[in-house]
């Protein structure tokens, strides 16, 4: 048994590593859309789940606004590399969700775009308000600095 130990060892690093090796995503960086809001997406893993921070430029509570974390996953599969994702904003400063689904695309202008629709959801008192508590909108987002 001791033996086999760093056998062991040597063999699941030899399986975690590949995770541990970020893609280059075309959706890591710096966007922001047509609100004025602004995200940052992280490094996008081999699976395609990534991380980041979103801070919103409009809110529909009294509360102040903070930076708030997103997660999301993104597809793969697309062969020109305009990939489709979603994520969901956990909103630090009220009890609301945001999710957002979407496409990357680069226009006929060669600008990076990310096309979304989202849904928010709010908290409401009771399940008899529960009809009103999901707005639904779009967004546009376009890369805010070309570093990526
Ligand atoms: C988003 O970033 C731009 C450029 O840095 C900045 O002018 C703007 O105030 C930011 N928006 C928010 C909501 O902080
Ligand atoms: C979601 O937001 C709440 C409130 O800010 C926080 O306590 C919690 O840790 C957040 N969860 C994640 C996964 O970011």
């Amino acid at each position: 048994m001791v033996q086999t130990t760093p056998f062991l060892l040597v063999l699941s690093l030899a399986l975690v590593a590949p995770g541990l090796s970020a893609r280059k995503s075309v959706l890591t960086g710096c966007w922001t859309n047509d609100l004025g809001s602004n995200m940052t997406i992280g490094n996008v893993d081999e699976s395609g789940n990534f991380a980041g921070s979103y801070l919103t430029a409009v809110k529909n509570t009294p509360n102040k606004i903070q930076e708030s974390p997103l997660r999301g996953s993104q597809n793969y599969m697309n062969e020109n590399n305009e990939p489709t994702f979603g994520f969901t904003v956990n909103w630090s400063f009220s009890d609301s969700i945001t999710v957002f689904t979407g496409q990357y695309f680069v226009d006929d202008n060669g600008r990076e775009i990310l096309k979304t629709l989202w849904l928010l959801r709010s908290s409401v008192r009771n399940i008899k308000e529960d009809w009103k508590a999901t707005m639904v909108g779009t967004n546009t987002f376009q890369r805010l600095h070309s570093n990526k």
